[in-house]
């Protein structure tokens, strides 16, 4: 069925192109900021364009790269299949594309790792260089040249602000009924001129629900059709639903304490099948009345809203399943009251996670004995995703859990580790620990106590004699009693990994590799 033209500005109407005619604007070495947050609100034509003129120009011998600036994660037509034709010199500031992720960890792309709320003002700041061109979906752009922004605003605001050049995609397939859900802040500024952004209440509106550009930057727009990533949920399984109860009993009894109120403070939830098995807790549990500020709305929040537990979510990105979208879609009427999608650099701003005083609840790698966790490195060598907004809410929380069921990979992993082989939250910034096992609250515990309650109640049983050998011996025999390790053999277990497949003390040496066995 034709679309109406959501391009209702005469100026912008003139700048309607193909995406091939868009893409060809971009040029090799060129800094790009493209929408996008957790595979909603990426342009979906423009990067798939690009990928083919670049494929084109590798095929003829000429090289051709861009260095990628997004909000956060997008999907295949953007990271995947410019990723694919080798087309990304340096991706910033997270991803979790399967191709990105090979071709990162084999070396072939470079990759900052960036805390999501760093990554807005860096970039006023100038300190990764010259924007040169911003590839931005909405949702629609307004008779006098406002953009109603799409599913996810991440830093679209600063790429529209900052780039030479602007790329519209205008996709039909988003929701008229957005519009009215965002708030961009304009108020930020860099020092020594900033002012206290003025929020107090995390439903709290304090900018306009549109986008701006400025007219004469923008040298194409796009009209699309097509649908955001929409991944589906696995159900909560057993462990997660372990992971959530401890949770809510650690709550319960901070309200008992009277530590937290009864309707507890702003949620903050992570990424993944556990954060929104952990929702899918809080929404049959007892509390009522509870507020997000939080960085994705997922399925879980989304349920929350539906049996009226959550009041009112802030957030910078919709990420939902296909059935997740479809009740919004038609609960969209109801929905735009309490959900707020605000610029990135405001849903993960580290004044606001601290006035609000989130609680906080991410997934992570593993822990180690001290609290140490890592959220990105799998063995310490291969990227996973990225640290996202993680290290923003951890480190300014109220209250910062990170959660794990206490095995991977079957059970031949330990979760739990003497040492952790990546570190992107330290011992500092990690106050609870969660895995299916139980909860280690950690608030105010020195080294040694800290190891004794992280191995009595999230290790696995498997895990747990090994972990307090080593323990007891590194009391024994290291120089210093505060932070006791064996330093040869603290990272063994990864390295036993490596080498047998296992982190077991019992594992069998791997079979070696074919290529191992050829001596040169
Ligand atoms: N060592 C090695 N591999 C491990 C592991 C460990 N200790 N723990 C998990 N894994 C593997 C799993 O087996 C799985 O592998 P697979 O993809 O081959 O199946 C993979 O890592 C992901 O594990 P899973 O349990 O499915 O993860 P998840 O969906 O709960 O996500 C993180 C966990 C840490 C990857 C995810 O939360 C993340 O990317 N966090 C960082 C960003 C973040 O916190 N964002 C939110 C901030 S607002």
């Amino acid at each position: 069925m034709e679309q109406a033209s959501r391009v209702l500005n005469a100026q912008f109407r003139e700048k309607i192109m193909s995406a091939e005619a868009a893409a060809a604007q971009i040029m090799p070495g060129d800094n790009v900021g493209m929408s996008g947050f957790t595979g909603s609100g990426h342009p979906k034509e423009v990067p798939v364009e690009l990928a083919r003129r670049i494929e084109a120009a590798h095929a003829r011998g000429e090289a051709f790269r861009i260095s990628v600036w997004t909000g956060a994660s997008t999907a295949p037509e953007l990271d995947g299949a410019l990723a694919k034709v080798d087309g990304i010199e340096l991706r910033i500031p997270y991803q979790s594309d399967p191709v990105c992720r090979q071709k990162i960890n084999e070396g072939t792309m470079q990759y900052a790792d960036l805390h999501l709320s760093h990554v807005a003002q860096h970039v006023w700041f100038g300190f990764y260089g010259k924007l040169n061109v911003a590839v931005i979906e909405v949702t629609a752009i307004l008779e006098d040249g406002s953009l109603v922004p799409s599913t996810a605003i991440g830093n679209n605001k600063t790429w529209l602000d900052r780039a030479d050049k602007v790329i519209l995609e205008v996709n039909s397939h988003q929701s008229m009924h957005l519009d009215g859900m965002h708030d961009i802040y304009y108020g930020t500024q860099v020092p020594p001129h900033r002012l206290p952004i003025p929020m107090t209440h995390s439903d709290n509106r304090i900018g306009i629900p549109y986008l701006r550009v400025d007219p004469a930057k923008v040298v194409a727009v796009v009209e699309t059709h097509a649908a955001d990533r929409n991944t589906d949920f696995t159900p909560p399984d057993a462990e997660s639903e372990q992971i959530a109860a401890h949770l809510v009993e650690f709550f319960q009894h901070e309200v008992k304490l009277g530590r937290l109120p009864r309707n507890l403070l702003p949620l903050q939830s992570g990424v993944g099948n556990i954060a929104n098995a952990v929702l899918a807790g809080l929404n049959k549990s007892s509390f009522d009345n509870m507020t997000a500020y939080t960085e994705v709305l997922q399925d879980g929040m989304l349920d929350m809203i539906a049996s009226g537990k959550l009041r009112h979510a802030s957030a910078t990105a919709i990420s939902l399943s296909k059935a997740g979208l479809d009740y919004f879609e038609k609960n969209i009427e109801t929905l735009r009251n309490r959900i707020l999608l605000r610029p990135q650099e405001m849903s993960n701003h580290p004044e606001l996670i601290r006035r609000l005083g989130t609680l906080s609840m991410n997934g992570m790698i593993e822990a180690d004995i001290y609290g140490n966790v890592n959220s990105t490195h799998i063995m310490g060598t291969r990227i996973m995703n990225g640290i996202g907004g993680s290290g923003d809410f951890a480190r300014n929380a109220y209250i910062s859990a990170f959660m794990t069921p206490s095995t991977a990979k079957s059970g031949k992993i330990s979760c739990i580790v003497p040492m952790v082989s990546h570190v992107d939250h330290t011992e500092h910034d990690v106050q609870v620990i969660v895995t299916e096992q139980g909860l280690a609250d950690l608030r105010g515990l020195a080294p040694k106590q800290r190891a004794k309650v992280v191995i009595a109640k999230c290790a696995h049983p498997d895990y747990r004699d090994m972990l307090t050998d080593y323990y007891e011996r590194s009391l024994r025999e290291s120089p210093g009693k505060h932070t006791p390790h064996i330093l040869t053999e603290a990272l063994s277990w990864h390295q036993r990994f490596e080498e047998t497949g296992s982190m077991r003390k019992d594992a069998a040496p791997a079979k070696p590799k074919a290529a191992d066995t050829v001596v040169a």
